[in-house]
Order: C-alpha cells, then sequence, then structure tokens
C-alpha cells in the first residue's frame, strides 16, 4: 500500500481503502453503519432525501462512535420544464400508456432528485461529516465556500481528465474517477459526450498522472483483486457500489435483487431513458425499445415522472420492464451477505499485500 493511500486512510480513520459509494434510493444510514464498522468509510446519499431525512440518517450515524462519514449530493441545475419535449416522451411512452390502460394526464410529479442547496448547506453545518462529495460537478462558490468551513474534505467526480483537471481548479481535496464500468449515473459535468468516456483502468493512472489529487477509483470494483489493481494503478481507496446492492442493508427492490442475481446483470448498458442523464442499468425491455440512449428522454431529472405509472404497473405484474435496474458491469461482487462481509471480502488481498 503506498504512503498516500496511509495518509488518505489515516486522515480519515479507516482501517482499509474503501469507500461505500453512495447509493440515492438504495441506503440510508444503515449501510453506512454495517461498512463504516468493518473499517470503510459509509456514505450517505442527499438526493432523494429531504433535509429532514437526511440529518436523521447522519445522526444515526453519528451515534455510532468512531464512524467518518461521507455525505454526498448532486449538484445539477435544475432546468425549466421544456413542455414540447415532455409531450414528445409521452407521445413515445403512448403505446405503453396503452397497453397499461394509464391515463397520462392524471401523472402527478414524482419524488425529485434534489441539488444540493441552502437547506442541505445547514444540514453540513450541523452534522459536520468529515467528506461532503458531490456528482455532477460542484455546486455555487458560495455553497462550496459553506462546506469548506465546516473543514469537511471536498470530493467530487471526474469522468474524464478535463473534469479532474477542473475539479483541482476549484479546490477539491480529491477526485473520484469513475470508469465506465460504473453503475448508476454517471458524474460527467463538462460534457453530454458519452463516447468521451474512459474505462476504470484507463482513466485512473490518466487521472493520477495529470493532477496532484488522491485520486479515489470506482467502477467494476468487486473483489479484493479489483482494490489490489486500483491501489497499483495509483489510486489511494476503491469505490464500490454495486456489490452492495445485495446486502440486507441496502433497499434494493425484490425485483431489481432478482436481476441482479442472475444472468440478466451480464447486461448492462448507460441509458437516459429513466431520468434524463445516461446512468449504468441493467439492460429491459424500455432500453430495448426505445434506446438505451434516446433523444426523447427529458432533461434529468425530469424524465422519472412520465414513466413511473408504467414502472408500477410493471411491477406489480412481476416484471422490472420499465423500472431502473442500475447495475454496474462487474455484478460477480454483489452477494446476499451482511454488508461488512463485503468490506472484507474487498479488503483481503489489499491488506496482505
Ligand atoms: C444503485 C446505484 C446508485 C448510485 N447513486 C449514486 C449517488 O447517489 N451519488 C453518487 O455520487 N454516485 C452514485 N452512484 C455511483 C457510485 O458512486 C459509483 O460511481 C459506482 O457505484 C462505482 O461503480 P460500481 O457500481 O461498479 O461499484 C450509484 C451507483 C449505483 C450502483
Amino acid at each position: 500500500m503506498s504512503q498516500a493511500s496511509r495518509a488518505f486512510m489515516d486522515r480519515l480513520g479507516l482501517s482499509v481503502p474503501i469507500v461505500q459509494a453512495p447509493m440515492a434510493g438504495f441506503q440510508a444510514s444503515a449501510l453506512a453503519i454495517a461498512v463504516g464498522g468493518a473499517g470503510a468509510l459509509g456514505s450517505l446519499a442527499g438526493a432523494l432525501l429531504t433535509p429532514q431525512m437526511l440529518r436523521d440518517e447522519a445522526k444515526a450515524v453519528r451515534a455510532q462512535a468512531g464512524r467518518p462519514l461521507n455525505v454526498n449530493f448532486f449538484c445539477h441545475q435544475p432546468a425549466a420544464v421544456d413542455e414540447a419535449r415532455e409531450q414528445a416522451w409521452r407521445a413515445a411512452l403512448q403505446p405503453y400508456y396503452d397497453e397499461f390502460g394509464v391515463d397520462p394526464r392524471g401523472i402527478a410529479a414524482g419524488p425529485a432528485r434534489l441539488p444540493f442547496d441552502d437547506a442541505a448547506a445547514a444540514v453540513v453545518e450541523e452534522l459536520r461529516p468529515e467528506v461532503v462529495s458531490f456528482h455532477f460537478g460542484l455546486p455555487s462558490p458560495g455553497l462550496l465556500e459553506r462546506v469548506r468551513r465546516t473543514a469537511a474534505q471536498i470530493w467530487s467526480t471526474a469522468t474524464t481528465v478535463d473534469e479532474a483537471l477542473w475539479l483541482e481548479a476549484h479546490g477539491v481535496d480529491a477526485v473520484i474517477a469513475q470508469g465506465l464500468e460504473a453503475g448508476g449515473h454517471r458524474g460527467m459535468f463538462l460534457t453530454d459526450d458519452i463516447t468521451t468516456q474512459l474505462g476504470t483502468m484507463a482513466l485512473v493512472p490518466q487521472v493520477v498522472a495529470s493532477t496532484r489529487l488522491p485520486v479515489i477509483a470506482a467502477g467494476g470494483i468487486a473483489d479484493a483483486g479489483g482494490v489490489a489493481a486500483a491501489l497499483r494503478l495509483g489510486a489511494v481507496a476503491a469505490q464500490v457500489g454495486t456489490a452492495f446492492l445485495l446486502c440486507p442493508e441496502v433497499t434494493t427492490s425484490a425485483l431489481h435483487r432478482e436481476a441482479l442475481a442472475s444472468e440478466a446483470a451480464r447486461h448492462t448498458a448507460l441509458t437516459n431513458l429513466f431520468t434524463g442523464r445516461p446512468a449504468r442499468g441493467i439492460f429491459n425491455r424500455l432500453m430495448r425499445e426505445l434506446g438505451p440512449m434516446s433523444d426523447l428522454s427529458p432533461v434529468f431529472p425530469s424524465a422519472v415522472t412520465a414513466l413511473m405509472p408504467l414502472r408500477a404497473a410493471a411491477e406489480k405484474a412481476g416484471h422490472a420492464d420499465f423500472s431502473p435496474l442500475w447495475c454496474g458491469q462487474n455484478a460477480r461482487g454483489a452477494r446476499r451477505v451482511p454488508a461488512a462481509d463485503i468490506v472484507r471480502s474487498l479488503a483481503t488481498m489489499s491488506e496482505s499485500r
């Protein structure tokens, strides 16, 4: 293990160089507490939590002695609704509405993915997590300064070398290099061109060589060999998401668990259909028939709304045809065991080297 990796762990009080990926909509304090107890960095994902929910979950983690905490936020610019695009999207979905007997006029807005704002900054000021990490760039300078004044380390995701350099120029303390293999949303923010996106093994050493920042490798890391390889490429730690998705501490739905544990998880793709931004999930009917990348889907995060009744109807009938089944390319590390066991199996080889 490199000196940089050791220093990174010591600064946060970690005993293993592993960060549990924040996973909005899939986890809260139970996962963060479990992985924290196993010596890794536990995370909370703020994007789908109200400030009060986030406060309660962070307090639950804080109630455990000696657990450092990462609180994560999306920082997209909420776009105004584009009526023409919304109508085109609903027209594309009309055959499915007909199939499931859904009246699209009655669709209410669903839970929105919230960007980091004043209320979230107030929670950070109150709970003072050791790390605040961002996806989709950084918030406004004023909000970022409020985070900095809490003494939290500030991290953000880079999917290209350009994004890593941009983040370094804007004063982050570490960068999460997210390779193309990763499950969930791509944190890309300087480009929306998915042809720029590199695999973890290509991205990590380039970011290490181009910046002076500690680099946390993410994407496709699902076993001890993967963690060791990330450290060899110069990363100080690995951020792991998909490998936790079958754990009892995670709120993955039954249909999603079934897909993750089946042959279906061997087929993933980037898709913008479910939210409006590219994210990796298990290939399903909607992706096959409309995309998986399509100009039709409204801007992030409003694409969610029109799909909600279809998702609900299909799930009721036992199908995940319209559900976002977020999953990285490497689901082999996902097992139905407590999260602490996943941390231990990720850590074994990296500790012994
Ligand atoms: C179900 C799921 C939800 C995710 N949600 C978030 C999130 O809320 N914030 C974030 O920064 N990253 C999120 N990610 C991306 C992870 O931070 C990380 O890049 C990814 O999980 C690493 O690749 P892996 O899934 O192959 O381990 C999510 C990933 C998954 C699988």
